[in-house]
């Protein structure tokens, strides 16, 4: 596996590899299984598989999230290097925006205005600069993104249009623990009491599955009630939207054919799912 600190390192490195199509896979490091699913695609899907870890400070709106965000590279070179990764981007800050460089951005209209994009200003901005950024680097054939962020998935397929660029955008499942915890890097932070109870969180998506049939209504007050008893829990939202423009659902249609968004603190963790209908 090559590893390139900086973009004329990828770019030699790019150019030393045979021909054939690439995947890749952009990450912020500490990689864990749900990665890991992401990387097995990419490695089975192309002929080259590439990767990048960076973790990108124009996307947190909260300081405290990127002052804490965990960051592991050698244990994260160890995982991609056992799925088969050909080439891993590892830029310092400095080297993916040089002070005074302008950088491209992007505008994703109402995609970024709602749910993940109200609560987090400038977060899908930053996304789509890094990503922008990224793929005019690596230039890949495909790109895999997990649903676990289902809205950073619209944003990035919204991106490749804006671009005009071929890459294909490949969403992939959301990878659970086996108590049903979506998988994340910010788990880790998760106090053991916390983590303990985090799992009702897809509990709750689980059986709100059973009332696709109601109202989205009764769905979001069934949700609201069963995330207020846990009082170490406190919800930040629970939102239905559409699957595609991710506009709000109106309360008195049935929730079917639709997803529940949701994203709950617990301490100082922020946790993100989602479920379909
Ligand atoms: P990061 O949070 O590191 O996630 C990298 C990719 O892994 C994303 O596409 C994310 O959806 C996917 N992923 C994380 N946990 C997952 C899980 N449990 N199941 C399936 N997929 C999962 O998302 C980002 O980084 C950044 O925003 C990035 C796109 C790299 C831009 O900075």
């Amino acid at each position: 596996m090559i590893v390139c600190k900086t973009k004329k390192e990828l770019a030699q490195a790019l150019s030393s590899l045979p021909k054939g199509s690439i995947g890749f896979v952009p990450t912020m490091g500490a990689l864990h299984q749900g990665h890991a699913s992401l990387f097995k695609r990419a490695r089975a899907e192309n002929d080259i598989f590439a990767a990048s870890v960076f973790v990108n400070p124009i996307q947190f709106n909260n300081p405290d999230d990127l002052k804490n965000y965990p960051r592991n590279f050698e244990a994260d070179r160890k995982l991609l290097e056992q799925n088969g990764c050909d080439l891993v981007f590892a830029p310092s800050e400095e080297e993916m925006y040089p002070q005074g460089e302008a950088v491209k951005s992007y505008s994703f209209g109402a995609l970024e205005t709602v749910m993940e994009g109200a609560q987090r200003p400038g977060h899908f901005k930053g996304v789509g600069v890094v990503v922008g950024l990224l793929f005019e680097l690596i230039k890949p054939d495909n790109a895999y993104f997990g649903e676990k962020d289902f809205q950073q998935v619209a944003v990035i397929q919204d991106l490749v249009r804006q671009m005009g660029i071929h890459t294909r955008i490949v969403p992939c499942p959301i990878q659970r623990a086996e108590d049903g915890l979506a998988l994340s890097s910010r788990n880790a932070l998760l106090t053991p009491r916390h983590r303990a109870l985090a799992p009702e969180i897809y509990a709750t998506l689980k059986k709100s599955t059973q009332m696709a049939n109601q109202t989205c209504r009764e769905l979001k007050d069934f949700v609201c009630a069963q995330i207020a008893a846990v009082p170490e829990m406190e919800l930040e939202y629970f939102e239905i939207a559409r699957p595609d423009s991710l506009q709000s659902v109106p309360d008195t249609e049935p929730a079917a054919g639709n997803v529940g968004f949701i994203v709950v603190w617990m301490g100082k963790v922020r946790l993100i799912d989602n479920i379909r209908y």
